[in-house]
């Protein structure tokens, strides 16, 4: 993990507020938390910020939800600067978080980092159509289906560099190419099928009970 600033001062819009309808939309958010508790409603609202922002969180936009929530500025960068989830500078419209822990490192996303440095650039940079950047982030929470990467909404699994690539290339096109895993497995199933449960005398479908 690498450490998390702030964009430079150049690429910092001097300010920030909720639009009308997202004002809205926190408030219920922040109803949800008994009274006094709503700083409970940070990660949401920082969430929503982010969205208004264009995918990332500048400053501005930290330091107002801190005061939406009447929380010191800087409780509110704390949790910023934690997450991953929260991007701190400019990105493009395909972000791609990479796992970089042990599980998926294991199953070659040493090889989906080279892709990304190919086809994208350095960590953090935007590619000059504005339309790709990357990180490396930790665990996921999909490693059984590793290696992995996440772009935008969406987790992209059972990853080769090959596949990878087919990936990346479609968005670049401006297709959608489908979420999930990139082989034929069925979702974290076991590779080349079930593996237990196969004899259907086990289950007959016309057995009931009663
Ligand atoms: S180690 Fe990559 S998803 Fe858990």
């Amino acid at each position: 993990m690498s450490v998390r600033r702030l964009a430079p001062a150049d690429v910092q819009p001097k300010e920030f507020s909720f639009s009308k309808e997202n004002a809205a939309w926190a408030n219920v958010q922040v109803a949800k938390y008994p009274a006094g508790r709503q700083q409970s409603a940070i990660i949401p609202l920082l969430w929503r910020a982010q969205e208004q922002a264009g995918g990332w969180l500048p400053e501005a936009a930290i330091r107002h939800v801190a005061e939406f929530l009447s929380m010191a500025h800087i409780r509110a960068l704390e949790v910023a600067t934690f997450y991953t989830m929260f991007n701190l500078e400019p990105v493009g419209k395909f972000h791609v978080q990479l796992c970089g822990t042990t599980p998926c490192v294991l199953r070659g996303a040493e090889g989906l980092k080279k892709v990304c440095r190919d086809k994208i650039g350095e960590p953090g940079h935007v590619t000059g159509d504005g339309k790709f950047s990357w990180v490396e982030v930790e665990c996921l929470g999909a490693c059984v289906n590793a290696p992995m990467v996440q772009i935008n909404a969406d987790y992209f699994e059972d990853l080769t560099a090959e596949s990878f690539t087919q990936v990346l290339d479609a968005f670049a096109a401006g297709k959608t190419p489908k979420p999930g895993p990139q082989t034929d497995r069925q979702l974290s199933a076991p590779v080349g099928g079930p593996t237990t449960l196969t004899d259907p005398s086990l289950y007959p479908t016309s057995t009931r009970l009663g």
